[in-house]
């Protein structure tokens, strides 16, 4: 079956299952309320009952909210507009040339991916080069990085942290502290350095950050769920911020379509009932996330956020235990590559799974040569035919030593856009509801990853000598080592 709309297209043929059968299987799967349940989402009125409140991440795709985040449309467009034209100034009087987005999960997955595939559509009246970079790693390993090719004169830092309370961004943030030290006063690096991304205003305030460097967005908006918000700042200062808005434009578009298109032409809910049928029919737990255009290649990790932390739960809505299977494990990488690494288990090894091609078919490439033009033209063909070979691959098998029978989507747009762009990121994101409502999960809070924080501090106190504990015999000799 094909599914065609302006900004995005899905083939899922591959899956093997036909209208009647799809039907069926809606028929059965899908609760009785889940229109009321999808229109309440697409107003902001769904309910996140364990942190009591509604999620509001679709409210940020309207063209007057935009950018509305972060204090007011003006402010976030304003500090786009001066940084991208050269104007904002450093404590010195130099104009800022580099960015650094220092934040983690939500607010680093999406703006990286985001800057790094939409970079071709910057706006063309900058008159002044913006290089932006990401930090997010609390070992500091991107710091090493980062920190020998920026100056403390002409750096600005996001510190983008919904909670503003993340060890991770805030131990990056304490280190670069350190190093502006000898260049800065600690007062001067906030009042032109920095710019705080958070919906704890409070904390920012402690923080230094002055009111005007706030952009705060709404604790309702979730972390996989806050690029549409202040947190696509990145993207914004990569494209520009109408550019931006057309992201949010696609997924808007999106939107719609979710809410209004018809069952059998309805991309996300196509996308969720397959992938619900996979799980508790054919018992595949893994579905793998194959881009075949480069600008895409971060995609998989995005994806892995989003329907992980949302849909990997063993409660109910009502916080009780279920006892079936619910999300699936993302993984996935850049398909081309992926053929000469991981593909010969797809094809031939025993594990089962499932799989998303995602193809863009043809890209324009501006700036070159007719020559130059025409090779990285017919290497767009050349990607999308071996997208098409393997996915085809991947169903039908190919004699005893090729099983096949691995069930996939296609999904394609005709150019990479920042409207197509926004439009596939929002038909996921309307995947992982859908299949949250079936299951009847929260997909919205994340409480196992809040576990782990806790843990790993009680690990810390001991490794800092600040507390003497006995863990295990494997964990204490490692502590006792270091
Ligand atoms: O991993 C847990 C988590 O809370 C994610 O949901 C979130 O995107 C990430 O940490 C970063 O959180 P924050 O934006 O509050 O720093």
């Amino acid at each position: 079956m094909q599914v065609t709309t302006e900004h995005l297209n899905l083939d899922n043929t591959f899956q093997g299952l036909s209208a009647d059968e799809l039907q069926a299987y809606a028929a059965k799967r899908l609760p009785s309320n889940f229109d009321e349940q999808r229109k309440l989402l697409l107003c902001g009125e769904y309910d996140n009952p364990s942190e009591g409140r509604k999620v509001t991440h679709v409210l940020n795709r309207s063209r007057h909210s935009v950018v509305a985040a972060g204090g007011g449309r003006n402010r976030f467009s304003e500090v786009v507009r001066l940084l991208r034209s050269g104007k904002w100034l450093g404590a010195t009087g130099k104009s800022i040339t580099d960015v650094v987005n220092i934040g983690v999960g939500g607010s680093d997955l999406g703006p990286m991916m985001g800057s790094f595939a939409l970079r071709e559509f910057a706006d063309d009246n900058v008159e002044h080069q913006l290089d932006v970079h990401f930090v997010s790693s609390m070992d500091g390993g991107q710091l090493y990085a980062v920190l020998p090719i920026v100056d403390p004169e002409t750096t600005l830092f996001i510190i983008a942290s919904k909670s503003f309370g993340t060890i991770d961004t805030l131990a990056n943030v304490e280190t670069v502290k350190r190093w502006i030290a000898p260049a800065l006063a600690e007062s001067a690096w906030l009042e032109k350095h920095v710019i705080g991304v958070s919906s704890n205003n409070q904390a920012m305030t402690e923080f230094g950050i002055p009111a005007s460097q706030q952009l705060s967005f709404a604790d309702s908006v979730g972390g996989r769920y806050s690029l549409w918000s202040a947190i696509g700042l990145p993207i914004a200062l990569t494209i520009g911020a109408n550019q931006f808005a057309k992201m949010l434009d696609g997924a808007r578009f999106m939107d719609e379509h979710f809410g209004s298109a018809p069952l059998l032409e309805n991309i996300p809910l196509l996308m969720a009932l397959h992938g619900v049928y996979n799980r508790e029919e054919r018992g595949l737990n893994n579905v793998a996330v194959l881009p075949y255009d480069g600008r895409l290649r971060y995609l998989p990790s995005y994806l892995q956020q989003l329907d992980m932390e949302s849909n990997g739960k063993q409660q109910n809505r009502a916080g009780e235990p279920i006892n079936y299977p619910t999300g699936p494990i993302i993984w996935g990488g850049f398909g081309p590559n992926g053929q000469h690494a991981f593909f010969q288990h797809l094809h031939q090894g025993y594990d089962d799974f499932a799989a998303d091609f995602v193809a863009v078919l043809h890209r324009q490439a501006p700036g070159f040569s007719a020559a130059v033009q025409e090779g990285l033209i017919s290497q767009q063909r050349l990607s999308v035919a071996n997208c098409l070979a393997h996915r085809r691959l991947m169903w039908f098998g190919n004699g005893d030593h090729y099983p096949g029978k691995h069930p996939s989507n296609l999904l394609y747009v005709d150019e990479l856009t920042p409207q197509s762009f926004g439009a596939l990121l929002a038909a996921y994101e309307h995947k992982v509801f859908a299949q949250g409502v079936i299951w009847d999960i929260n997909s919205f809070d994340q409480p196992g990853v809040e576990h782990g924080k806790k843990v790993a501090k009680e690990v810390l106190a001991v490794l800092d000598g600040e507390r003497e504990e006995a863990f295990d015999d494997s964990t204490d000799s490692i502590i006792k080592r270091m």
